[in-house]
């Protein structure tokens, strides 16, 4: 895919590797925060630089920037830091929500906030009704969502989402990243096995003591 302006809100690992890697791509990355003087996300634009076109601001400023924006912040502050990004920011864009509605609230391992008849990316498209949300990348860590080539063999991703063309882009940023098994799970009600794929992917780390792993499908 050509060059685009990119918004990444959300400055934790999620954020800082995806943005990295969008840059390393050639893209014009605004990662947005609830502070411009967010240090850590200053730390990011120091490793990137700026020859391409990458900066930092508020979560509105990133969203205003980009003609795709994408999701990592909390999943419990995800709803906030959207509104805080701004409708008019975001109105039409296609927003790709890399967040787990993960609460941690009891401790470990966490729970899920939201479940079964409703997810974290409906809650998102409802609150949102003109942004076109498609959830992806939220079942692997960070480094496999923008490496899968780093794992021995081809794994699978899924993306859920109500609007084609937004699907459509989402898979061609997937392909971009190296992805090539992308599984497409209907309307944005799919991010409910996404995200309830977690507590397994937790209990998974704990067995495999590592968090670079990821599933595949195989079909008869
Ligand atoms: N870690 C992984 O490998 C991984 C893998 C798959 C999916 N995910 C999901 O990706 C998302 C990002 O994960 P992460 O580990 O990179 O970071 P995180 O610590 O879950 O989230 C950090 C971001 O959330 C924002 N935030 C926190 N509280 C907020 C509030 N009250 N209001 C507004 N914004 C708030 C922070 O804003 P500031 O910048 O202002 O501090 C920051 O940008 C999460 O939903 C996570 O479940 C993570």
């Amino acid at each position: 895919m050509g060059s685009m302006n990119i918004g990444v809100l959300g400055t934790g690992i999620v954020g800082r590797t995806v943005g990295s890697r969008l840059v390393e791509l050639g893209h014009a990355v605004a990662m947005g925060s609830r502070d411009t003087d967010n240090p850590v996300a200053h730390e990011w634009l120091a490793s990137v630089g700026t020859a391409r076109g990458a900066r930092v601001g508020t979560f509105a400023d990133a969203a205003g920037h980009g003609a795709l924006v994408l999701n990592a912040t909390s999943g419990a502050a995800s709803i906030a830091a959207l509104k805080l990004a701004g409708d008019r920011n975001l109105h039409g864009k296609v927003l790709l929500d890399l967040a787990n509605p993960l609460d941690f609230s009891h401790g470990m391992p966490p729970s899920l906030s939201v479940a079964n008849t409703d997810s974290l990316g409906e809650q998102i498209q409802r609150s949102f009704p003109d942004v076109k949300v498609v959830k992806t990348l939220n079942t692997v860590t960070a480094d496999v969502m923008v490496h899968p080539e780093r794992l021995p063999e081809e794994t699978t991703m899924f993306v859920s989402g109500n609007d084609a063309e937004a699907k459509a882009t989402a898979a061609d940023l997937l392909r971009s990243f190296g992805w090539r098994s992308i599984v497409d799970l209907g309307g944005i009600e799919g991010a409910r096995g996404q995200e309830m794929y977690l507590p397994l992917w937790v209990s998974l780390m704990g067995a495999q003591s590592t968090p670079n792993f990821n599933v595949r499908l195989v079909r008869a």
